[in-house]
C-alpha cells in the first residue's frame, strides 16, 4: 500500500527556511545550511545537474532512497515558485508533481518525466490525485511548511521523516508552528537522544 510521507530538511531550532524566503532566494536567508548536507550527495547532484562527484555513504542512501519510492510528489505554490526559476529543465522529480494553489494554470511539462499540475480544489483532491498517480509507490509531500502542516493537521500524514540539520537559524519559516489537531508520533524508542559539541 501506498504511504503519505513527508521528509523535509530542518534545523535544530525548527526551521525549514530562513526569512526572506522567495524566488530567487530559494530557502531565505541562511536557510541553504538547512539542505548542506543534501547538496554534498551523488545522488542530489545528480538530480539536480549540478556536475558529477558528491559523497556517497548513509546520507546519499537516504536521498537515493527517498527519491526511489516516491510515485507523486505534492507541494504548496510557494515551494514551486522558487523552484520554478530555480530547477534545471530536468525538474528533478521524475514524476507527477500536484501543486497545492489558489491560482489555475495549465499543467507544465518537463522534461524527464516531471508534469506540474495545479490544483485549486483543496490538499484533499491533491492527495487523491497523487495517490492515483503514484499506484504502489508513494506520495512524498514535498513542502512547504504551509502545506506540510495542513496535511498533518488533517491526520492525512502516515510517515514524517525529518533530516535535522546542526544549524540554528533563529528565525524563518517554523515548520510545526500552528499544526493543530492531535498528532500524535511514534520512533523506535521513547525519545532521541542528540548530543553536539558547540564551535568556538
Ligand atoms: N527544508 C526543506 O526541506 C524544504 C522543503 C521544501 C520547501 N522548503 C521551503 O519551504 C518554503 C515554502 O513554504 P511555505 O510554507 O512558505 O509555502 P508552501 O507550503 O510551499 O505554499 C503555500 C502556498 O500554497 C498555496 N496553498 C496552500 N494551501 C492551499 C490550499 N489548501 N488551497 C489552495 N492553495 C493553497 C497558497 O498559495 P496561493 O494562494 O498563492 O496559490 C499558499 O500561500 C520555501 O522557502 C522552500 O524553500 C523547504
Amino acid at each position: 500500500m501506498s504511504t503519505v510521507f513527508v521528509s523535509m530538511s530542518m534545523s535544530l531550532d525548527g526551521y525549514i527556511a530562513g526569512p526572506n524566503a522567495r524566488p530567487g532566494n530559494p530557502l531565505g536567508d541562511g536557510g541553504e545550511r538547512i539542505h548542506t548536507w543534501m547538496y554534498e550527495t551523488a545522488t542530489f547532484r545528480e538530480r539536480l545537474r549540478f556536475g558529477t562527484g558528491g559523497e556517497t555513504g548513509p546520507d546519499d542512501d537516504i536521498v537515493r532512497h527517498t527519491f526511489d519510492r516516491i510515485g507523486a510528489n505534492i507541494m504548496g505554490r510557494r515551494m514551486f515558485d522558487e523552484g520554478e526559476v530555480a530547477w534545471p529543465e530536468e525538474a528533478p522529480f521524475g514524476t507527477p508533481v500536484f501543486v497545492v494553489t489558489n491560482h489555475a494554470r495549465e499543467p507544465w511539462v518537463r522534461k524527464g518525466g516531471t508534469t506540474f499540475f495545479f490544483v485549486t480544489d483543496g490538499i484533499e483532491s491533491a492527495l487523491a490525485q497523487a495517490k492515483a498517480a503514484a499506484g504502489d509507490k508513494d506520495v512524498r509531500i514535498s513542502g512547504g511548511a504551509d502545506v506540510v502542516r495542513q496535511y498533518l493537521s488533517a491526520g492525512l500524514v502516515d510517515e514524517l521523516d525529518i533530516d535535522l540539520a546542526p544549524v540554528l537559524l533563529g528565525a524563518g519559516n517554523r515548520l510545526f508552528e500552528g499544526v493543530t489537531g492531535d498528532v500524535r508520533l511514534r520512533t523506535e524508542g521513547r525519545v532521541a537522544h542528540l548530543k553536539y559539541r558547540v564551535a568556538k
